[in-house]
């Protein structure tokens, strides 16, 4: 299918959207007062397509991606610069040495923050900075960096969200036993995660441990099209996913244990979001169940303390080994939920034991220039639903959303990405249908700040509010950059 999505087709998914969206523009439609007011004199946050107050507008970054300087102050290799290093993993070569040279840009790239006005910044740590073989001693270069980076925030009204780990294993923890094969690199993380918490806790509040299970592991150690690069067979696999999951919790009760009383932590998951077929009580209800199932493997084992009885089975001889006391140390009490959202499947209810069935993309599904990024805006309303309903959360963040596009500078040096804010409009609008649910999402982080490293499609599929010139290291706001200031300012949908 062609990446480029035709004007008709955009209109329709445009259309499909606005069916589940607020009386806002219902309202709009009959000519009736600005919706702002009309909302106001009807006490109707639906109707004004507002979010709730003290809602956290913020951008989102990670380490490898923006950061370069990649053997500077005593940086080890992580598993992206081994596996860009190599010849043919990632498009035209591309790796992340230089990047977007955050490193020694950050004070200029913390502008453009404070100009869009985000109140929130989520960053990720690069692990082999601080450690530069994974353990031992640390390099206290490496925590200085992420110190200069905090302080330049909270100097200027932003409030950093610290992820630990987005996908920069260092390579030495790979070399020895396989990285997260090896149950070791579990507690490697852990000291870590506490040694980040006692350096940084006293001016960041919120952690995230890991982001991402569902893209690094089934990526990186199953398909292998991402770092280390591994293919395992399903029970070494199954038990890679295990021990991932254990990380995540023996980092939770680092950070407890190091952290400043009131530290918050939680994680930032591509859990799959299924979208009911049809918003029917059947549909909806067989959504819920297979939620449940097809994230057995991270979210849910997170949640429930267990693998679920599907999952297991379906495993076989596969399944992962655990013990009692490791199942409760993965689901150790979370402070909050962040989601990584930007495309749902979709399921429907059948009559077979399970209860739902998955119902395929079609050929023709509009997508955006990323080819697995499916244009799904109720994404936004039915995974923080889920999480909300299922288990009961009450603090959810949307830690990442956002719009890949070829992003072409116009003749004037602008970019006008009108299919980023036509996605973006589409997607908050049903945030907002989420919130004026009752939905408890408490902020929302655009991926990304800027153009950068976007893995092994290298610097193309360009995720950015600003465009980066790789060339000049120039960062412009694009069409989209606009949009989302207003929408910020305004804290509504536009
Ligand atoms: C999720 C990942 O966390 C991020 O690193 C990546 O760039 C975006 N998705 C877009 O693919």
């Amino acid at each position: 299918m062609s990446k480029r999505l035709s004007r008709r087709t955009f209109g329709t998914v445009i259309g499909a959207a606005a069916v589940g969206a607020s009386q806002a523009s219902r309202l709009f439609a009959a000519g009736a007062a600005a919706p702002d007011a009309a909302a106001a004199a009807a006490g109707d946050a639906s109707a004004s397509r507002t979010f709730p107050p003290g809602f956290l507008w913020g951008t989102a970054t990670a380490a490898y991606q923006v950061e370069g300087a990649a053997t500077e102050d005593g940086r080890g290799p992580s598993v992206w610069d081994t596996f860009s290093h190599t010849p043919g993993k990632t498009n035209a070569g591309a790796t992340g040495d230089v990047a977007d040279d955050h490193y020694h840009r950050y004070k200029e790239d913390v502008q453009l923050m404070k100009s869009l006005g985000v109140k929130v910044y989520r960053f990720s740590i690069a692990w082999s900075r601080l450690f530069p073989t994974g353990k031992g001693a640390p390099n206290p270069k490496g925590i200085d960096f992420y110190n200069r980076l905090v302080d330049e925030l909270l100097a200027n009204g932003i409030q950093p969200f610290a992820t630990l780990y987005h996908w920069d294993l260092p390579q030495a923890l790979q070399d020895n036993g396989g990285g997260w094969e090896n149950p070791d690199t579990a507690k490697a993380f852990g000291d870590y995660a506490g040694y980040v918490a006692e350096h940084l806790s006293d001016r960041v509040n919120h952690f995230f441990t890991i982001n991402e299970f569902g893209a690094f592991v089934e990526l990186g150690y199953r398909v292998g099209v991402h770092a280390p690069g591994v293919k395992l067979p399903p029970g070494r696999f199954n038990q890679t996913r295990h021990h991932c999951v254990l990380g995540h919790g023996l980092a939770v009760q680092a950070i407890r244990a190091k952290g400043k009383a009131g530290t918050k932590v939680g994680l930032a998951e591509n859990m799959t979001i299924c979208a009911p077929v049809i918003e029917t009580d059947a549909h909806i209800k067989a959504a819920e169940e297979a939620t449940r199932q097809v994230n057995a493997q991270y979210m849910t084992v997170i949640q429930e303390g267990k693998y679920t009885d599907l999952y297991l089975k379906n495993a076989g001889a596969d399944a992962p080994k655990f013990t009692d006391a490791e199942l409760k140390t993965i689901s150790s009490p979370l402070d909050f939920v962040g989601i990584n959202i930007y495309t749902p499947i979709y399921v429907r209810a059948d009559g077979s034991p399970q209860g739902f069935a998955v119902v395929p993309h079609p050929k023709s599904f509009p997508r955006v220039a990323s080819p697995w990024l499916f244009v799904g805006p109720e994404a936004l309303y039915w995974g923080p639903r889920h999480v909300a309903k299922i288990w009961n959360v009450k603090e959810i963040y949307i830690t990442e959303n956002g719009c890949s596009s070829s992003d072409i500078p116009a003749a004037d040096g602008l970019v006008y990405d009108t299919d980023r804010v036509m996605y973006l409009r589409n997607y908050l609008t049903q945030l907002q249908r989420a919130t004026a649910d009752g939905v408890p999402v408490k902020g929302y982080f655009c991926w990304s700040l800027m153009d950068n490293f976007e893995w092994a499609d290298g610097y193309t599929n360009r995720f950015g509010l600003h465009y980066v010139d790789y060339d000049t290291q120039k960062r412009t706001p694009k069409l989209s950059a606009q949009f989302y200031k207003e929408v910020i300012a305004q804290s509504r949908v536009l």
